[in-house]
């Protein structure tokens, strides 16, 4: 937790003069190659692609670097490239003035299914077709999972390579284990531990300048001068950064993706760090330079205090800035806050951030969707959306290797909406045989059937259908008992009661409003940074969506826990985290799914837009996603030149 975290004031020992030894001890050493957490040498990286969508069109399309981009969805833009950038564009503006500003504009639109289709492609006629056909970003999740594969073989393999998937365009990194190699390597004064004593201070490092290249470096806090000399923080950050220069120039070379890069001590403030300077830059948050960098900010920019605890935060205190919250003691946010919150807050405000980067690459459940405007009527109109749903779903699957039987899920779902209330109808897939098309296309149609039995379906603002419930194929026949269904299954549907008979919102209220943390601050938060309200963020790491405009009801289909249910069964040891959103306390295992629900909506807001023709209401995301890094001048951190010890003595 904040309290307990090992930073020690980095003013030299005894004042003045130079310190004999490091501030870093060998135990914080031996932390490093564990990438523990807790070590105060660690060091994160994040890496998050410059217009990522754009830059995937421009690498398929082939067109010049400098060549202004934008890509389309129906009506809307959702990425501009940064050479469209200069001519003042963002993804608010409407095509039509996109074109006037910046006439020189490629526009391309998104891939798009249209039945029949067994796969997506890209069509001139596109935006036509909104009330026929659905949007695929089948593409850029590809190019996503190409660059990640790309990381992992840069990086050493694991136990020492750490690598989260932390949406479709970002990644983190632990670096702290590879660093500690390299530091051992150039530095073999640091070998010899003295077994007996390992809270013994490390020697310094030499006091050499450190190389940064064309680095961006945050200015140090106040208290700090870049002729203090390095310690291994510093040396640690410097060749965390050699590394991520690296990967970035591997990623240039052979997918000929920009990206940037933040790095620091966690992943927090390397998220803060990467959005710092774009295109094509790496900033470095030193440890002496975080609280320097996040005074700069509102906090109402960090994650999770977008919302509605930010708001309740500014209510208590008055003021929007981290500098003034800095003020005020832990006790009295506390008692205004909570104890959980209260001690979170004050943690997150001095750059605090234990939480662990963690490879996640099973994909949970697949979903695609479609919103009807107007609402459809008929079994005829839903069938043939039903047909391109699942095959966008085959093919996602055979993507996650379900024809080898490496993978395969165990449920469909399908979510029904009408006016204010989705219903949702669950069958199991029958086990001992291959999946294909046919096989979704029945159950998919035995499920709406089973919502037209029960009336009301008709008329339909949207449906989805969605698989989850993955399992590890085994190969031969062994596996097949796995798959077999079970007495009860053999029962037609299992219909899940959750919103099926009540109108209830989509954020059922009955989840416990408050459970147990279990590690990172208050009720299981883990990310910090508001990123806008709609980034596609955790995209696919955990689940897959294809939704151009999709209600996505919460439901946490993998585990069987009904949301009517949830109190009882949720309760318990799992760990939530706040939705920065919705302010709901969200099953930390269901954070991708809920995440890209909001994204999805916010997507379908957007379409709703594109639907009732141009207004100038833009999407919720980019704003917040801009003013997060768009002030750099405005909090007066122009790039320095002097910085990172270039200013040491040599010797
Ligand atoms: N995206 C979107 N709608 C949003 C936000 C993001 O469709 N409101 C998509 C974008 O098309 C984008 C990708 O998700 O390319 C990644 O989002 P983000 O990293 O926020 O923006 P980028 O376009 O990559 O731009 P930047 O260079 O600022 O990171
Ligand atoms: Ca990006
Ligand atoms: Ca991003």
């Amino acid at each position: 937790m904040s309290s307990s975290q090992p930073f020690l004031p980095s003013s030299p020992i005894g004042g003045g003069g130079r310190r004999k030894k490091s501030r870093f001890t060998y135990k914080h050493l031996h932390l490093l190659a564990q990438s523990s957490t807790t070590c105060p040498l660690r060091c994160i990286a994040l890496i998050d692609y410059d217009a990522f969508y754009a830059q995937c069109e421009m690498v398929r399309l082939g067109v010049a670097e400098t060549q202004p981009l934008a890509v389309q969805q129906w009506q809307g833009l959702i990425a501009i490239n940064y050479p469209a950038r200069e001519f003042g564009l963002s993804r608010h503006v409407t095509i039509t003035e996109a074109k006037q500003k910046c006439p020189e504009i490629v526009v391309q639109h998104v891939a798009t299914w249209r039945e029949g289709d067994e796969k997506w492609a890209y069509r001139e006629d596109a935006a036509k077709h909104i009330h026929t056909d659905k949007v695929s970003l089948d593409p850029y999740r590809l190019e996503s999972r190409k660059s990640l594969a790309l990381v992992k073989e840069i990086l050493p393999p694991a136990p020492v390579q750490k690598v989260e998937k932390a949406s479709i365009d970002e990644v983190f990194l632990d670096l702290s284990a590879q660093i500690h190699q390299i530091l051992l390597e150039r530095h073999p004064e640091l070998q010899y531990a003295p077994y007996d004593d390992p809270t013994e201070n490390l020697p310094l490092p030499p006091s050499t300048a450190l190389n940064w290249e064309a680095d961006a470096l945050i200015d140090l806090d106040s208290a700090e001068t870049e002729d203090d000399d390095p310690d291994w923080d510093d040396v640690v950050m410097n060749i965390g950064s050699e590394i991520v220069r690296g990967v970035r120039q591997i990623i240039r070379e052979r997918l000929k993706y920009t990206c940037s890069a933040g790095i620091a001590r966690n992943k927090m403030m390397a998220k803060l760090g990467a959005g710092y300077k774009k295109p094509n830059q790496q900033t470095i948050v030193r440890n002496r330079a975080v609280q320097h960098f996040l005074s700069g900010f509102k906090f109402t920019k960090i994650r999770n205090l977008g919302g509605k605890l930010g708001e309740q935060v500014v209510d208590a205190f008055n003021t929007e800035e981290v500098t003034d919250l800095l003020k005020i003691p832990v006790e009295q946010l506390k008692s205004k806050l909570g104890d959980d919150t209260g001690t979170w807050l004050y943690g997150i405000i001095r750059g605090e951030d234990n939480s662990e980067v963690n490879a996640r690459t099973q994909i949970k459940s697949m979903l695609s969707a479609k919103s009807f405007r107007p609402s459809i009527n008929t079994t005829e109109q839903a069938n043939r959306w039903l047909r391109i749903f699942v095959a966008d779903i085959f093919s996602r699957l055979v993507e996650e290797g379900v024809l080898e039987n490496k993978r395969r899920p165990k449920t469909i779902t399908l979510h029904h909406r009408q006016g204010g209330q989705t219903r949702s109808k669950q069958l199991p897939i029958p086990g001992g045989k291959k999946i294909d098309e046919t096989i979704l296309f029945e159950l998919a149609k035995t499920l709406l059937g089973q919502v037209i039995v029960d009336g009301r379906a008709w008329p339909c603002a949207n449906l989805s259908l969605a698989v989850g419930g993955f399992e590890e194929g085994v190969l031969g026949n062994k596996g097949i008992d796995m798959f077999l269904l079970k007495g009860d299954d053999a029962k037609a549907a299992l219909e899940l009661p959750s919103r099926s008979n009540t109108a209830t919102p989509i954020h059922a209220d009955d989840q416990p409003s408050k459970r147990r943390k279990l590690h990172d601050g208050p009720p299981g938060i883990t990310r910090f940074f508001s990123k806008g309200e709609s980034t596609g963020e955790g995209e696919d790491s955990e689940e897959d969506i294809n939704a151009d405009d999709v209600e996505h009801p919460n439901l946490p289909e993998d585990d069987a826990v009904l949301p009517n249910q949830a109190p009882e069964l949720l309760q318990a040891d799992i760990a939530t985290y706040l939705c920065k959103s919705c302010q709901k306390p969200i099953n930390e295992s269901d954070r991708h799914e809920h995440e890209d629900w909001h994204f999805a909506r916010d997507l379908q807001a957007r379409d709703a837009e594109a639907v009732q023709g141009p207004t100038n209401s833009r999407p919720p995301g980019p704003s917040t996603a801009k003013s997060k890094r768009g002030g750099a001048g405005t909090r007066g951190r122009g790039s320095k030149v002097e910085k990172g010890q270039s200013r040491l003595a040599f010797g």
